[in-house]
């Protein structure tokens, strides 16, 4: 089943300026928009569940919006358009689960390039990286020893690198990873945190013990993106919100730096709430948003006078990064495929 039906996507790609393709896809979609919105949610996830099925070209067409592209000159050319439009960036060199340790040594050194042509063309930006892409799940030891050398390279042009959150089994060894680099870089390095694990409140108080005035902790507060079970993580869309405010409310409490990381207007105005409160100064804090995502609110962020990082994915390993993505907000997917096929 799933194969035809792949195949019926592939062979209309390949047909879609045909106007019999056109008008048979419109039969299908036009009563679907007229009269049920919850066919059309339903027919937005099916495009978005195949995706990872479909050949890497026509996947491209739908993640392009989301990565800077393929190489780093991609990623220096998009940072410095967002500069100039009054953005920070956060660069990310794509990739995650690796098999071999050999790999994990040419991703540093691959990272440590990236640290070098971005400095050289005075980006303001700083670096995201995933741990599993150092080795994490094969040799902790040899992660923390690669991910040191990056953050060491960062730290020689006096800059920081965020240790990016992954799935569930990476929670604890990512968290112990960021406390022993915190001790030996205390300025220069910040770990994300997810919104919609149970254990992120605690999680954040037990880390306080490795944070002052002069040291701060700097946390990245997302939702989370990984699906995980019931049993770890908040799956309605209300309790994810809730304990993303009061995650927040406890890290502005107590002076901890956040890249409040959102594209969900709620939240955006819960924080503006909780900024308010706390008196927090524009330095302490900052919105994060990902390349690609509601481009509108984020003008409209720091146009308040709100300070905003853009999360800059870059490189050729972009297909898991961009079907999470397009998994995320379905109704990409349909809308390319209703442009390439529909309107022609
Ligand atoms: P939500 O998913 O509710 O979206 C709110 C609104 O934003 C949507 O209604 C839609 O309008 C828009 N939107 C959201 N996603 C979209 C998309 N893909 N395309 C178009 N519109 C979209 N996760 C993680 O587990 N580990 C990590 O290290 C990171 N790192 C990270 C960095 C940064 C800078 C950001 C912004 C996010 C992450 N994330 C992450 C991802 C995060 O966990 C979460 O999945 C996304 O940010 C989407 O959640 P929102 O808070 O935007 O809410």
């Amino acid at each position: 089943m799933k194969c035809n039906l792949l195949q019926l996507v592939f062979n209309c790609y390949k047909l879609h300026n045909k106007p019999v393709v056109k008008h048979k896809l419109n039969l299908i979609l036009q009563p679907l928009k007229k009269y049920n919105i919850t066919a059309m949610m339903w027919f937005n996830k099916m495009i978005a569940s195949i995706l990872p099925h479909m050949p890497k070209n026509l996947v491209w067409i739908f993640s392009k919006r989301y990565i800077a592209g393929r190489t780093i000159d991609d990623a220096v050319r998009v940072s410095k358009q967002l500069n100039k439009d009054g953005y920070m960036v956060t660069i990310d060199l794509l990739g995650e689960f690796i098999t071999e340790l050999k790999e994990a040594e040419k991703n540093r050194d691959q990272y440590i390039n990236i640290i070098e042509t971005i400095q050289k063309n005075g980006i303001d930006g700083n670096y995201s990286l995933k741990p599993s892409m150092f080795g994490l799940l094969l040799n902790e030891e040899a992660c923390y020893q690669n991910i040191r050398q990056i953050v060491q390279k960062a730290v020689d042009y006096g800059n920081f690198v965020r240790i990016d959150m992954e799935d569930s089994q990476c929670v604890d060894m990512e968290i112990k990873l960021f406390r022993k680099l915190k001790k030996e870089f205390p300025k220069n390095v910040g770990l994300v945190l997810q919104a919609y694990m149970r254990r992120t409140l605690d999680d954040i108080k037990n880390l306080s013990n490795i944070h002052s005035k002069n040291n701060r902790l700097n946390f990245r507060l997302c939702k989370g993106i990984y699906v995980e079970p019931e049993k770890v993580a908040f799956k309605k869309y209300e309790e994810i919100n809730a304990h993303y405010l009061e995650d927040l409310e406890y890290i502005l409490k107590n002076g901890i730096y956040p890249g409040i990381a959102t594209h969900d207007i709620p939240l955006i105005e819960g924080a503006y709430k909780l900024l308010k409160k706390y008196k927090v100064p524009k330095d302490r804090y900052e919105f994060q948003m990902l390349y690609g995502v509601t481009p509108a609110l984020r003008k409209s962020i720091i146009e308040k006078g709100h300070r905003l990082r853009v999360y800059v994915p870059f490189g050729e390993d972009w297909f898991p990064y961009s079907t999470r993505r397009l998994k995320e907000n379905p109704k990409v997917a349909s809308d390319i495929m209703k442009a390439m096929f529909v309107r022609g």
